[in-house]
């Protein structure tokens, strides 16, 4: 008879604490209408951005990981030991080798935990939790620091008025440990690569050695083609995520979607015929759109304010890059750092 492998030792998986880290320097949108032709109030008007907060020039990703990290693990009542795995869901980190999450890692003197980064663009952080809630629910892994942090500023090309004022810099990290009932709901999640050029860095590391000129790339984005994709399918993606988990919008206490636009939350909340009582995230005001922080910050930032209470239900929805999207249910996190 042959040898069966050992089963996993599987459980229920849950968002135990969370800690954001948002840099000091706020841009507001009138700083931003320096280098484009445009206005604080066609900004607000089509975005709903005020502001946005940048990295300073020594600043990274991996340093803003750390310091949400930090703040997630002070509240969570871990010892950093007990931590076994660490993921960076991030499309920014300026090294493709090595991996953000190993020095995020290190820097917090965690033991040689698992370490890898994940890119799924904006969809980031949905990704990793997906990932770390099965990381823990197959027996991998016990607890998981998971963090989703974007330096977008340093990606932008400040003369472009289709990318300039959308993005802005921060991290939110959470720690993802056993549960005795399920607190994080099946992932749906798919991609659509036909559209991939509509959000894309340009050129490429080889375009770049291969003409010699050594600008740093940039992102480019079919702002048009991604909010009909988004305003369109992404109601769809909410309204399965809730039937997956056996939730209904009745049950839920807040709605955080990425925070790509403010349009698109109100089209969102328009089409899935939200409550006008239902509280839903608007991080975007003074956060902008973060890529893989948004939904972390926009949770943080929920929480900080009393506008969603620890241990309530939260519908997911992140989108972007790839196309590619995720959506889950989770009940909140009861320590926010
Ligand atoms: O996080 C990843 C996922 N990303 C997203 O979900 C972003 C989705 N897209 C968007 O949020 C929106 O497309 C933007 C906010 C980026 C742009 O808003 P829009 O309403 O789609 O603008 P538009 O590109 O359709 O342009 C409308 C008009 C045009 O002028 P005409 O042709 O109507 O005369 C543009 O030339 O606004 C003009 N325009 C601007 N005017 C002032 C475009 N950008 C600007 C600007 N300031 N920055």
């Amino acid at each position: 008879m042959s040898v069966s492998i050992t089963p996993s030792v599987g459980t229920h998986s849950k968002i135990i604490a969370i800690g954001a880290y948002r840099p000091e320097r706020i841009v507001t949108n009138d700083e931003i209408c320096e280098t484009i032709d445009s206005t604080d109030e066609w900004i607000q008007t089509r975005s709903g951005i005020k502001s946005r907060h940048f990295a300073a020039e020594d600043e990274n990703v991996v340093d803003m990981c750390v310091e949400a990290a930090k703040k997630a693990i002070a509240v969570s009542g871990l010892a950093v030991d007990q931590i076994d795995c660490i993921i960076i869901a991030t499309n920014s980190h300026y090294n493709q080798t090595p991996q953000a999450a190993t020095l995020v890692a290190h820097r917090l003197g965690l033991n040689k935990p698992g370490s890898f980064d994940l890119a799924a663009g904006c969809a980031g952080f949905s990704h990793g939790l997906a990932v770390a809630s099965d990381l823990i629910r197959g027996g991998s892994a016990k607890h998981v620091l998971l963090v989703g942090a974007d330096h977008m500023s340093v990606g932008l090309d400040m003369t472009d008025r289709s990318t300039a004022f959308i993005f802005g810099d921060g991290a939110g990290a959470v720690i993802v440990g056993p549960s005795d009932v399920p607190e994080i709901g099946p992932v749906v999640w798919g991609s659509d690569g036909e559209q991939s050029v509509a959000i894309r860095q340009e050129p490429t590391w080889m375009e770049i050695v291969r003409s010699g000129d050594y600008s740093r790339p940039a992102l480019h984005m079919e702002g048009q083609a991604v909010f009909r994709w988004a305003a369109f399918s992404m109601g769809k993606v909410a309204r399965q995520t809730l039937e997956v988990s056996g939730v209904t919008i009745e049950d839920l206490d807040a709605f955080i979607p990425h925070q790509a636009n403010q349009r698109i939350t109100e089209v969102l909340c328009h089409s899935l015929k939200l409550p006008e009582t239902l509280p839903v995230a608007d991080d975007i005001v003074t956060t902008a759109n973060t890529s893989s922080g948004s939904i972390p910050l926009a949770m943080e930032a929920m929480l900080r304010d009393g506008k969603a209470k620890p241990g309530g239900l939260a519908l997911l929805v992140g989108f972007g890059a790839g196309l590619a999207f995720a959506g889950q249910v989770v009940r909140l996190p009861k320590f926010v750092g």
